[in-house]
């Protein structure tokens, strides 16, 4: 049995991928799968905290046990998050929310044959919602957010992940390298968490559910 050393705690978690609609049928999105999301839901509430669960396109059903709302673009991720902030000591961000979004959105199915030569899309930057909520947080209130990247050798990627804990503001950043074959999508995991200032506290690698509870261990 697990301890149950996260009871009375309230976590809000977001997890999966944001889908931006093109038109009616389209969508640009990405390639997570919301597993490692998922699994720190699953974490948390297995030691006795209380879970909100936003999720986006996931590829892995939800766990029992947590309270899950369903959302699709970054907008409605950002939405659900600001609703639920106040009532959550803290904020997990594993989403993969789109950096970028469709600057209009089509009313109707985009054809081919108007299109001969190709066809360009004007994308538009979307908020940074993690950003945003480390500025408007509540004390004490703790922070987690995520960062994939396909840095090219290791202190790149620490490089990348400490001015990235710093320009969010949050108390943790969880990094890891992602490409073809590497985290998204995949069941294992192998992640390097940094603090606010951007100085490693751990490595961790294995299943994605010892991955989540090795994060929860180091969240303060
Ligand atoms: O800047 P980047 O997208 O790499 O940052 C990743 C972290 O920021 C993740 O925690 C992700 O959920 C969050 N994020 C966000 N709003 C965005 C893009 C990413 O909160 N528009």
């Amino acid at each position: 049995l697990r301890p149950q050393d996260l009871e009375g705690r309230r976590v809000l978690i977001s997890a999966g991928g944001t889908r931006e609609p093109l038109d009616p049928v389209r969508y640009l999105g990405n390639r997570s799968s919301g597993r490692q999301g998922v699994a720190l839901a699953e974490a948390a509430r297995s030691r006795g905290a209380a879970v909100t669960l936003v999720a986006a396109h996931l590829e892995v059903p939800a766990p029992a046990g947590v309270v899950v709302e369903r959302v699709g673009t970054a907008r409605e991720i950002e939405a659900s998050l600001r609703a639920h902030a106040a009532s959550h000591d803290t904020i997990i961000m594993a989403a993969a929310v789109a950096d970028f979004r469709p600057r209009a959105v089509a009313e109707e199915k985009i054809k081919k044959d108007a299109s001969e030569g190709g066809l360009s899309l004007e994308l538009e930057r979307t908020p940074d919602i993690i950003a945003g909520l480390s500025e408007h947080r509540a004390p004490g209130q703790r922070i987690v957010g995520f960062a994939a990247e396909t840095a090219s050798d290791e202190d790149a990627l620490l490089a990348l992940g400490a001015a990235k804990a710093r320009r969010k503001g949050v108390d943790l950043l969880v990094l890891n390298r992602v490409g073809w074959a590497e985290g998204f999508g995949t069941e294992d995991n192998a992640v390097i968490v940094l603090d606010a200032t951007g100085v490693e506290l751990a490595r961790v690698a294995g299943d994605k559910l010892s991955v989540a509870h090795r994060i929860l261990d180091v969240i303060p």
